[in-house]
């Protein structure tokens, strides 16, 4: 049976490698993929390839209709809005009202670990989506990844630079993932024909403290790095004085408590009985991005 399958989201890193991913299979035509977009613009190599090109807009309900239009499964990828607070379970909750008018049979969502309990400052954004999907009636597969490998450009680089690796998660372990692996279990998840409803930890099989990742980055690139533990406080005030935008330290602030607490240490095979790919770990992944690194 040909099913139709909507990626929202579609131009970003994660929807791009789920599109990948998907037009890999040889049993997937091109044309059964619908990639939703704010900007379709972004997307015409896609469309090159017989992909179907949707604009779609959260902010815009009205487009999403038409966007969702004979789409049985669709990948609801979490947006980016963190700015204004509410604006992203907002957003998340038209395009569910949309799929349920729209009668996609399936949604598979892009959450995060732990939402109940996470102290991630946007946990309430993806619990609350869960729970709108839940309410919906539409079988689901929820999909709590974990953080992505590629997280570690925003301040290795600049921790290399200074020698210095500033943190406030203790020793507290996170068990990154590739991005590309975690959208390769969403778009397999996608994919699927299954309609039971699941939620799977989709995380890397091994959790690292920030001390145990600087020595393997100490390793790769040669170079010192000295992981200085210090309090919130400490690290908010490090933030401020180093120009990170006012609404984006509590949001980081976050990130270490959450990794300090166990709520993103937790490993799973999920990504790999989904994707059906060993997953990368993560010496592998500093070691082919060394460059990236500044290394
Ligand atoms: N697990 C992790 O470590 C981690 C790290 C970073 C982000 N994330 C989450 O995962 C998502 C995908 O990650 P990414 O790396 O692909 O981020 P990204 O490249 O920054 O993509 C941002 C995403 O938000 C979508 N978006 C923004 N406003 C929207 C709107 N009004 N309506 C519909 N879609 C909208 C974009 O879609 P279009 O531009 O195509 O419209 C795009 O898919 C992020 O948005 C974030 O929620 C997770």
């Amino acid at each position: 049976m040909t099913q139709t399958l909507l990626v929202t989201g579609a131009s970003g890193h994660f929807g791009r490698l789920v599109l990948d991913e998907l037009l890999k299979s040889d049993t997937i035509e091109p044309g059964a993929i619908v990639a939703a977009t704010r900007d379709v613009s972004k997307l015409a190599d896609y469309a090159a390839r017989g992909v179907q090109v949707r604009a779609a807009d959260f902010d815009d309900p009205g487009t999403l209709v038409a966007a969702f239009a004979g789409v049985d499964r669709l990948l609801l990828i979490s947006t980016d809005a963190m700015g204004v607070p509410g604006r992203r379970l907002a957003q998340h909750k038209a395009a569910v009202a949309a799929a349920q008018a729209a009668g996609v049979k399936h949604i598979v969502y892009t959450s995060l670990p732990e939402p109940e309990v996470s102290a991630v400052s946007f946990a309430p954004d993806h619990l609350g989506t869960e729970e709108a999907i839940a309410a919906s009636g539409i079988a689901h597969t929820i999909l709590r990844n974990s953080w992505y490998m590629e997280n570690l450009f925003m301040g290795l680089p600049h921790a290399l630079e200074t020698g210095k690796w500033f943190t406030a998660a203790g020793g507290g372990k996170i068990a990154y993932a590739a991005r590309a692996d975690e959208a390769a279990a969403a778009a397999h998840a996608l994919a699927g024909e299954g309609q039971e409803s699941a939620i799977h930890t989709i995380a890397g099989p091994e959790a690292v403290s920030v001390d145990e990742v600087a020595a393997m980055v100490r390793e790769i690139t040669g170079k010192p790095l000295e992981v200085v533990h210090v309090d919130e406080e400490q690290l908010a005030a490090g933030m401020k004085a180093g120009g990170v935008p006012d609404f984006m330290i509590p949001v980081i602030v976050s990130f270490d408590r959450a990794a300090r607490q166990g709520h993103l240490g937790i490993t799973s095979d999920a990504l790999e009985r989904l994707s059906g790919r060993e997953p990368m770990h993560l010496k592998a992944f500093l070691a082919a991005n060394r460059e990236a690194l500044g290394g």
